[in-house]
Formats: structure tokens, C-alpha cells, sequence
């Protein structure tokens, strides 16, 4: 036989599952509803294979460069604070703001910048790549 103090005891400890599982499912839908969407951008397949042959070439804010059947696009926005990074004539991009550099991949070498430009992630759709970033 369980005591009023029992069950009481009980009654709290699943109120504040019931609590913490509905704060949880709050907080989740709040983080996923904040997180900006991914951005697509149309590429048609001719233009890609026209940038690979030219060793890369820009696309909007995109650079497209990478294999014909794997190619790659690196976003030009500067990590640091968004300005537009241009191809350098030493080779990778350099940064006209604050003077950050990156390699021909993104991968950041110098500069303000902590981290490397992102990669967007291609994917083949009938006769164009959408860049997804
Ligand atoms: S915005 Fe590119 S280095 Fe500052």
C-alpha cells in the first residue's frame, strides 16, 4: 500500500517527464524551424563542362570547377564577414576586404577568415547539376 507521500512522488516525477519531453519537442521544432533552408541553384550541364574545360569559372556566387563526372562548386563568399572572394593570379581566391586567401579547393590559408569557404554539393538532375548549398 503506497502512501499519499508515494504517490504524490509519482505523480511529480511524471509530470516532469511529461514537461521535459514536451519542452524537447519544442525546442526541436524551434531549432529546425530557425535553420535557413538549403539554397539550390540550377546549373546546366553544358556550362559546367564549359568551366571545367576552362579550369573553373564563376556561376552567380558559385565557382565551378572539379572533373567532368565529379565537378565541384565552392561558394565566393569570404568566410570572415561575406565579402566576395575573386580567383587569385597566384592561384585559390583571395579575399579584396581583409586580405584572406584560400586554396584552389576553399581550404582557408591566411588571413581573418577561421574556416574554409563551403563547398556546395552538386547533384545531377536529367541534364543540368543543382548546386546545393
Ligand atoms: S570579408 Fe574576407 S577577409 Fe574579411
Amino acid at each position: 500500500m503506497s502512501s499519499r507521500r508515494d504517490f504524490l512522488g509519482e505523480l511529480w516525477r511524471g509530470t516532469g517527464g511529461a514537461l521535459l519531453a514536451a519542452s524537447a519537442l519544442i525546442l526541436h521544432r524551434a531549432l529546425r524551424a530557425a535553420a535557413p533552408a538549403p539554397r539550390e541553384t540550377t546549373l546546366s550541364a553544358e556550362a559546367v563542362s564549359r568551366a571545367i574545360a576552362e579550369g573553373g569559372a564563376e556561376w552567380g556566387d558559385l565557382f565551378v570547377t572539379g572533373p567532368p563526372s565529379a565537378p565541384a562548386a565552392l561558394s565566393l563568399a569570404c568566410t570572415h564577414l561575406g565579402c566576395r572572394v575573386r580567383p587569385a593570379s597566384s592561384g585559390g581566391f583571395a579575399c579584396p576586404c581583409h586580405g584572406s586567401r584560400f586554396t584552389a579547393d576553399g581550404s582557408r590559408t591566411a588571413g581573418p577568415a577561421r574556416a574554409s569557404l563551403s563547398r556546395a554539393l552538386l547533384e545531377r538532375r536529367g541534364a543540368s547539376w543543382v548546386a546545393r548549398l
